[in-house]
């Protein structure tokens, strides 16, 4: 490891990116499908000459310019931040074999920033198909940055073929790019027309309102056809190990998909209720169609972040930034510069397993999975981590050092140590 951790340990590295994260997939899909939007509603206000349907256009073309850029750049700079500081040696490993798609995302940032702010401030000044044309500008240079980071997020669950050395291309069109491109873009659709209908669910002019939301319910639906498609075919481009892990092999990945299920449940009658009788649909509605579709893109993204690990990149380098190919018997602490000699045991946590346990926190929280074991089941444990879960790496250090590790670990322990009893459930389901 040649990097420095930053650590938080109640909190957690994966909780901190998480909550960046996920706020910023929700925002940034919907700039995608949010400039889809403005060109669809206008381009059918100038056919049907109608007035209200132009207001609202504009009306929630400043609503989407204020969210898209002020959360959109926020969280996006705080992923960047919170990357580098809790993945280090995976961001470092990203950018240098991507250093061209990252410079042709942020021209295309430019291009989205200019494109959107124009075509805000030229409504109803500029002539209605220059203007349209300054829509659709905005709507190619925002598919096309979900394209390119597309291929980045892609290759680091799915590298395929691709070698150390091998070019660029073969990276980028990873054997998972298509269907998770696929995906994505109809989530994008998806999230962003459930904003358009809670927009239009605050609405007092209700027959613009129920127009509105029967459009965005006939949008989601088509959307979501296309994304369960799209979602299993995703699924059939995933490696087996990867494949197992969402089967089931995982407890977290489980309990995430479940998660989507009950989100599908609701949109799905949802959308055929908006679409038949758009009147029932109001505010309250709207927000639970809203969080719903969250929930659903949400637990897409959780599960792909699960189903990723033991990685960071597949493959490559482990979630604690260790690289796959050291062996795992060497010592660990010397070869780590910025650990402290102080405390060998929470060092050898902060460096292995902080990145995915907390110390007490909520997310994975070690001394609850630790309870209840003695130090010397736990060392054994600690021996054989990846071979009993295959989820998570291998311990990298000599015996003496799994001892320190689980020595600490018990330390932490709230219960005295006589109440201890033997680990006897290698390999079980927690
Ligand atoms: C790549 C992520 C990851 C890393 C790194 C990791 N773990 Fe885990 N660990 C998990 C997950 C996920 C679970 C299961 C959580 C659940 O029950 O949902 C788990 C569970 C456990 C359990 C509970 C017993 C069991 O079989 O479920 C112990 C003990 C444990 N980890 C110890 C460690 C130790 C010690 C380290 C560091 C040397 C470590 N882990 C590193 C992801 C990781």
């Amino acid at each position: 490891m040649n990097y420095p951790i930053w650590y938080l340990p109640s909190v957690g590295g994966g909780a901190m990116i998480a909550a960046i994260a996920v706020s910023h997939v929700f925002i940034s899909h919907f700039a995608v499908g949010g400039g889809f939007w403005l060109v669809l509603l206008e381009t059918r206000a100038l056919r049907h000459r109608d007035q209200p349907l132009y207001r609202f256009t504009q009306s929630f073309a400043r609503l989407f310019v204020l969210t898209t850029l002020i959360f959109g750049a926020l969280t996006g700079v705080g992923i960047w931040f919170a990357i580098s500081l809790v993945q280090p040696a995976g961001t470092s490993a990203l950018i240098h074999r991507f250093v061209f798609i990252w410079a042709a995302e942020w021209v295309l940032f430019l291009v989205e920033v200019v494109a959107i702010t124009v075509y805000l401030h030229s409504f109803g000044h500029l002539a209605p198909r220059r203007h349209l044309i300054v829509g659709r500008v905005y709507c190619a240079a925002s598919w096309l940055s979900l394209f390119a980071i597309n291929g980045i997020i892609t290759f680091m669950l799915t590298p395929g073929m691709a070698s150390q050395h091998s070019g660029l291309p073969r990276a980028f069109f990873n054997p998972s790019f298509w269907p998770s491109l696929a995906l994505r873009t109809c989530l994008a659709g998806l999230i962003s027309g459930l904003f358009v209908a809670i927009f239009a669910a605050f609405l007092a002019d209700r027959d613009l309102a129920s127009r509105l939301i029967r459009m965005t319910a006939g949008w989601s639906l088509l959307a979501l056809c296309g994304a369960l498609p799209a979602g299993l075919w995703y699924l059939q481009s995933l490696p087996v190990p990867v494949r197992t892990l969402t089967e089931g092999a995982s407890p977290t990945i489980v309990r995430t998909l479940a998660m989507g299920r009950i989100a599908l449940w609701v949109l799905l009658p949802g959308s055929l209720l908006a679409l038949w009788r758009p009147a029932r649909i109001g505010k309250a509605a709207a927000m639970a169609g809203l969080a719903a579709g969250l929930l659903l893109m949400g637990s897409f993204e959780w599960t792909r972040e699960a189903a990723r690990r033991p990685y960071v990149l597949y493959g490559d380098i482990y979630s604690n930034g260790q690289r796959a190919d050291r062996t795992t018997t060497e010592p660990f602490l010397p070869t780590a510069p910025w650990s402290r000699s102080s405390s060998p045991g929470r060092e050898l946590f902060k460096f292995q397993c902080y990145a995915c346990h907390t110390l007490g926190g909520l997310n994975n929280d070690i001394i609850e999975r630790t309870r209840g074991m003695s130090q010397s089941s736990l060392a054994a444990y600690i021996s054989q981590l990846h071979a009993i879960r295959p989820f998570m790496p291998p311990f990298i250090g000599t015996a003496e050092e799994q001892h320190a590790l689980a020595a600490y670990l018990i330390d932490q322990q709230p219960t005295s140590p006589d109440t201890q009893t033997p680990l006897a459930r290698p390999g079980s389901q927690p």
